[in-house]
């Protein structure tokens, strides 16, 4: 291992001061996660490895922050939790590996790619005394927890439906190793239908029944840039989800979730008794709330009058759901960005593939307890722990 070379304190001795923090994966997004956390007080990034440790030495270039294998940061006597930043398919392997070695795991989405691994792990974790956090974290931002604060303040009276869609060409145009998005374990339902899912649980609460039909609009992808642009590859799931979905409360969502349009469209709207509310991208922190009031004797001929509620910037990113673990694991509490929220996350997108697969709807027998919302102002570049 290289880099800072100064003798830490075993971690059982370690009750105070900020949270040690090791990352594994050091791609393309290790770079939002280290260039924020270095600003977070309440961790300390100690470490970075990868399978490819040079990788892991570029990312650290610049950072007081040592590199080395995944066992590096594994075994390192600093590190309480883990940030598993490998690709999808590594989720499982890594975090496991980190809950034997004893320490908190944040895993990037999803939280694994097969219901019986992401269990086992939460099991594993559970009995060990271990946390594990699950990305998307965007729901700490603003933008979302504003949106929930105007649907709690009943501004759009009773939440009865959501209409979200993502599509766009694919990831393929600008991700340099793009191949496991388009593997078991990613294509857009997985890769990007945990931001539009996971909105949909801190606003709807549980899923109870979804059904989906998807298809698969180009056998090969060319990769669109980088080192190996021009590379082709197989595409092995579907690329374009079409997908509906009832919560336990009773309110309905439909979801397009799409690698397959020539199109880029990014719609988040719940639909309530009174007033329809526009969300912010829930794969951003900030953005624009807007609500646009019942329409009236002019019915489908309406044009929406939209009004700002409240708009802030993005004021951090990426890491955020690590801090709130950082806190919790410092102060006890639940981070809001929970394993028990990963796993019903996956659940749905299981069902959902299921669904495609067999045309029938599924039941989701997972449930959630209610997301926490957070206080205004919530910072993770607060100092909370000493
Ligand atoms: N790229 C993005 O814009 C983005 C955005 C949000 C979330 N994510 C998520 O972040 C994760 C990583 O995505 P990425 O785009 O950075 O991928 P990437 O392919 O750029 O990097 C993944 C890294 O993990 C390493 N790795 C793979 N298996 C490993 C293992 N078993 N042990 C140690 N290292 C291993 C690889 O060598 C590689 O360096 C994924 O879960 C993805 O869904 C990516």
């Amino acid at each position: 291992m290289k880099g800072r070379t100064t003798a830490p304190a075993p971690v059982e001795t370690r009750r105070s001061g900020p949270v040690g923090v090791g990352i594994i994966g050091a791609g393309m997004i290790s770079e939002a996660y280290l260039g924020n956390l270095v600003k977070c007080p309440d961790v300390r990034v100690i470490v970075i490895g990868d399978i490819d440790p040079d990788r892991a030495r570029a990312k650290a270039d610049g950072y007081d922050v040592e590199w080395g294998t995944p066992d590096d940061v594994l075994g390192h006597p600093d590190v309480e939790l883990i940030v598993n930043i490998t690709i999808p398919q590594s989720h499982a392997e890594v975090s496991m590996a980190a809950i034997g070695a004893g320490k908190h795991v944040w895993s990037e989405k999803p939280l694994t790619t097969r219901r019986e691994t992401a269990r086992a792990l939460l099991y594993a974790a559970e009995h060990a005394g271990l946390l594990v956090g699950v990305a998307p974290d965007t729901g700490y931002g603003p933008g979302l927890q504003m949106a929930r604060r105007v649907i709690a303040r009943g501004d759009i009276g009773t939440p009865l439906s959501a209409q979200t869609a993502i599509q766009y060409p694919g990831p393929d145009l600008f991700h340099p190793n793009p191949e496991f998005l388009f593997a078991t374990g990613a294509g857009p339902l997985f890769d990007i239908g945990p931001y539009y899912l996971t909105a949909l649980v801190h606003l709807f609460g549980s899923f109870s029944h979804v059904a989906a039909v998807g298809s698969t609009g180009h056998a090969t992808r060319t990769i669109g840039s980088g080192p190996r642009a021009g590379a082709e590859f197989g595409v092995s799931v579907p690329t374009h989800v079409s997908a509906i979905a009832q919560f336990a409360d009773g309110a309905v969502s439909q979801s397009l979730i799409s690698f397959d349009s020539p199109l880029s469209r990014i719609q988040f709207e719940v639909m309530g008794t009174e007033a329809t509310l526009s969300v912010p991208d829930p794969n951003r922190f900030g953005g624009t709330v807007r609500i646009t009031p019942k329409v009236g004797r002019d019915g489908i001929e309406a044009e929406p009058v939209w009004t700002e509620v409240a708009g802030e910037e993005e004021r951090f990113g990426r890491g955020a759901g690590v801090v709130d673990m950082a806190r919790c694991i410092r102060n006890g509490g639940t981070p809001i960005a929970s394993g028990a929220v990963g796993f019903h996350v996956l659940d749905v997108m299981a069902s959902m593939a299921e669904s495609i697969r067999t045309h029938e709807a599924v039941a989701i027998t997972s449930t959630v307890d209610p997301v926490p919302m957070l206080p205004e102002g919530w910072d993770p570049y607060e100092q909370t722990i000493v």
